[in-house]
């Protein structure tokens, strides 16, 4: 199966970011798959899971940087349900680190994108679930 990253990415600060990347002609690996959501806290575990599930080697969530999340606590929540879920899936037998939480800000496009590489990378080849 080929590698595939999901990114979601809160439209406050990942995606502005990614954004930023885009007008620079960064390129990003052609297997990631950016998707803009409201805030980090919006993403629930089971979408989380279902993607997994689905075939996504990996998961990162981009939310907006400690005290600057539009919705106050969203990336505070996402944090320990990412916590937790990491948990959960080795319990499951996966790999927690098929899961990521980056916090980035709107300007810091070369942060996202060594993230993106760095997690790209660290997906290592092809691993159906
Ligand atoms: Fe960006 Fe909540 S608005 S993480």
């Amino acid at each position: 199966m080929k590698k595939r990253l999901l990114g979601f990415l809160c439209q406050w600060c990942g995606a502005r970011a990614l954004e930023h990347l885009s007008y620079q002609r960064r390129p990003l690996p052609a297997g990631f798959y950016p998707i803009r959501v409201p805030c980090s806290g919006s993403v629930a575990p089971e979408v989380i899971t279902q993607a997994l599930a689905s075939g996504a080697s990996g998961v990162l969530v981009v939310g907006c940087p400690p005290g600057q999340c539009h919705f106050r606590e969203g990336n505070q929540r996402c944090a320990i349900r990412m916590r937790f879920l990491k948990g959960w899936l080795k319990a499951l037998g996966v790999s927690g680190e098929r899961i990521r939480l980056a916090l980035v800000g709107a300007g810091e496009g070369e942060k996202l994108y060594q993230i993106v590489w760095d997690f790209w990378e660290d997906l290592g080849e092809d691993r159906p679930l």
